[in-house]
C-alpha cells in the first residue's frame, strides 16, 4: 500500500491502485476493442474520465494519440503523473461533472472513456445527467463514449456477494490479496467492501488486513442509463464485455456502453 498520508476527502488516498491491477494483462485484453473504437471516432484523441492511475491514457499516448486523463482524486492524479513525466499523456485534477472547465483550452476529443466502475460513484440521477452532459461537451460531434461498469443488475439479480480474488506481487516475497465483497442495499444501491491483505507465507499469522473501505455505489441499470444517455444527446448500444460481446443479464461480468454523440443540435442539458 502507498505510504501517502490518508486524506479523508480522497477515497483513494493510501490505495495503491496501480499495484492492485494486472495492467499489462488487462490492457492487452482490452486493446483490440479500444483501438476499434478509436478507428470509428471522428478524431484520434481520447479523454479518460475517472482515469485513476492513468494506464489507459499511457496506452493511448503510446500509440501517438492525444490522450488526457481527468480524475477528482488527488492521489490518483499524483500517481498518474509518472506517465506524464515519461511523455505519456496529460493529467488533470477535476470533477467529471465539470470536465469542460477542468480541461481549460484542451480541444474536444474523438473518444471519451469512463472505465473501471467510475459511474457507480455517482449517487443520484441528476449527478448522472450532469456527468453525461459534461462528457457530451468535451466530445466532437459524432464522437464516441465508452462506459464500463460491473454488471450490477446481474449481481443484484443473482445475489452475488464477491468478485474474484486478485493476487498481486508484494514486497519481499509477500503477496497482496485484493478482496472485494458486496452487499445489496436500499434503492438500487450496493455496499462495496474493497480490501487488501498482505500474505506473508513465513509469518506466524500469514494474513494481515492492510486496507479496507466501505463504499456506497449506485447499481446503474440499462433501464436507467438508456434514457439519461438519450436525453443528453447520445445514441447508445449496450454490450456485456470489453470485446463488444452481447449483454446477458445473469452471465455478463460487465455492462459496457458504446454511445455516439449526436451530430445534430446539442440538447439543452437539464
Ligand atoms: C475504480 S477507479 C477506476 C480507474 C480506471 N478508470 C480503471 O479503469 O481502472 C474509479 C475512478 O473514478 C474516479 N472518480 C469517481 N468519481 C469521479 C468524478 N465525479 N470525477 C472524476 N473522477 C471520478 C475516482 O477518483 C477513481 O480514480
Amino acid at each position: 500500500m502507498s505510504n501517502a498520508p490518508h486524506r479523508p476527502d480522497d477515497q483513494y488516498s493510501r490505495v495503491n491502485y496501480r499495484r492492485l491491477i494486472a495492467w499489462e494483462t488487462r490492457i492487452t485484453r482490452e486493446a483490440p476493442f479500444l483501438l476499434s473504437l478509436l478507428d470509428r471516432a471522428p478524431e484520434r484523441s481520447v479523454i479518460d474520465v475517472g482515469c485513476g492511475t492513468g494506464e489507459h491514457v499511457a496506452f493511448f499516448a503510446g500509440t501517438d494519440v492525444r490522450a488526457v486523463g481527468l480524475d477528482r482524486s488527488a492521489s490518483m492524479i499524483e500517481a498518474a503523473r509518472d506517465h506524464e513525466e515519461a511523455g505519456k499523456g496529460r493529467f488533470v485534477l477535476g470533477d467529471a461533472m465539470a470536465a469542460r472547465a477542468a480541461l481549460g483550452n484542451e480541444p474536444p476529443f474523438g473518444l471519451a472513456i469512463c472505465l473501471g466502475n467510475m459511474l457507480p460513484h455517482l449517487a443520484e440521477e441528476p449527478d448522472l445527467t450532469r456527468v453525461l452532459a459534461s462528457l457530451h461537451d468535451v466530445l466532437l460531434p459524432g464522437g464516441l463514449l465508452l462506459i464500463q461498469l460491473l454488471n450490477y443488475e446481474g449481481i443484484l439479480a443473482t445475489g452475488k456477494r464477491y468478485l474474484p480474488v486478485n493476487l498481486r506481487p508484494g514486497d519481499d516475497g509477500k503477496e497482496i490479496v485484493f478482496l472485494r465483497l458486496m452487499s445489496p442495499a436500499e434503492d438500487g444501491r450496493l455496499l462495496f467492501f474493497p480490501a487488501t491483505l498482505e500474505l506473508d507465507p513465513d509469518a506466524e499469522e500469514p494474513l494481515r488486513v492492510t486496507m479496507s473501505r466501505r463504499v456506497e455505489l449506485r447499481a446503474w441499470t440499462r433501464a436507467q442509463l438508456a434514457p439519461a444517455l438519450a436525453a443528453t444527446g447520445f445514441d447508445a448500444v449496450f454490450h456485456g464485455d470489453m470485446g463488444g460481446g452481447a449483454f446477458v443479464l445473469e452471465d455478463s461480468a460487465d455492462l459496457v456502453v458504446v454511445a455516439t454523440r449526436r451530430k445534430g443540435p446539442v440538447p439543452a442539458h437539464p
